[in-house]
């Protein structure tokens, strides 16, 4: 059945485990996701980026979700917009039929520039009085996390331009997400606590205390009915990057959040915890490694049937991780 974000989240809060969102553009994703699920016993939120909606088409990932929640008939879904440049775009997800919808007011409409509080309090607001109306949840974002684009150190957080900011004034602030969210009602809060998006997170591998861990309890303690949602939460398998690169592929020493620490997050009051890298490193590999073993082979069922079931495996390992498995 298809569930909102609030449901959801509601009830990991009240059982202290987390729920990954993982990012969706296709038919392999989603059947992964879901029978990762199914074998698990979990809770799904499934989200769609506005280059899913690009990728896909929003009639097509409207009905894949709709197939998702017709074959697994006993497992909640919650369909989440992922960062929602502006009300508009927020509205049209939810007459698509979504559950839940992110109104990243972080940055302006054209996703590069960062807003000023007060813009980022007046379009969150606009989108919770509009979405709370039809029972759909809403997450904002407040903090500057890493790019959206090349996943590196870089507009949204300050450091690619010459005035550099301090990893400290990065991070969201506790009272400014109190009365941020006092302001606006919204039920899940996106918060900048050390991560970035993409493959390129990290250049060093780390050696624990990758996360803002007392800044999560800080601003968990503030806003203790406001769900705290995680993004750029990819762990960058190493074991994928090995197959990528000995298939031909070019990625270079990188890593990402370990798995352990995310927990660490969980544990300190993160429930959302989103992730769209390590599947499409997964996928990937999958595919490098088929196509390169099978040379023959030019049926692309044989080379997606291997990304999913790479997916499949990733998604099962989070879901057991994060305390999401029995859930469902
Ligand atoms: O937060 C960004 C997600 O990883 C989605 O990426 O915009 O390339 O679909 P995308
Ligand atoms: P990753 O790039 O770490 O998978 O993060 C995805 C994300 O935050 C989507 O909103
Ligand atoms: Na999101
Ligand atoms: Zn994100």
């Amino acid at each position: 059945a298809l569930v909102s974000l609030r449901q959801l989240l509601d009830h990991a809060a009240e059982h202290g485990y987390g729920i990954p969102a993982f990012n969706v553009n296709n038919l392999e994703q989603i059947q992964a996701i879901m029978q990762a699920a199914a074998s698990t016993d979990s809770p799904v939120i499934l989200q769609a980026s506005a280059g899913a909606r690009k990728y896909a088409g929003e009639a097509f990932l409207r009905r894949l979700v709709e197939a998702a929640i017709e074959s697994y008939p006993d497992i909640p879904v919650c369909m989440h917009q992922d960062h929602g440049a502006s009300p508009a775009v927020c509205q049209a997800s939810i007459r698509s039929g979504f559950s839940s919808v992110m109104m990243d007011g972080s940055l302006m409409a054209d996703m590069k520039t960062p807003s000023s509080y007060d813009y980022n309090v007046a379009v969150t607001r606009q989108v919770a009085d509009m979405a709370h109306c039809v029972g759909v949840s809403v997450e904002g974002e407040l903090g500057c996390l890493g790019s959206l684009e090349s996943g590196q150190a870089g507009e949204e957080d300050g450091s690619g331009a010459e005035g550099v900011l301090s990893h400290e004034q990065l991070l969201t602030d506790p009272e400014q997400a109190a009365d941020f969210v006092a302001r606006t009602g919204v039920d899940a809060l996106a918060i900048a606590i050390g991560t970035s998006h993409g493959a390129y997170k990290f250049t060093r591998k780390p050696t624990g205390d990758i996360l803002a861990i007392d800044r999560i309890r800080a601003i968990h303690e503030r806003i203790p009915n406001t769900h705290l949602v995680m993004h750029g939460s990819s762990s960058v398998p190493q074991e994928w990057l090995e197959i990528i690169r000995q298939n031909g592929g070019d990625i270079r020493e990188t890593y990402g959040v370990p798995v352990e620490e995310i927990c660490e997050g969980i544990k300190n009051g993160v429930r959302k915890v989103n992730i769209d890298t390590d599947i499409r490193l997964a996928m990937t590999g999958a595919i490098r490694r088929t196509m390169m073993q099978d040379t023959a082979e030019f049926d692309p069922r044989k080379f997606f049937k291997e990304a999913t079931a790479a997916a499949r495996q990733i998604c099962q390992d989070r879901f057991e991780a994060f305390g999401c498995a029995g859930r469902a």
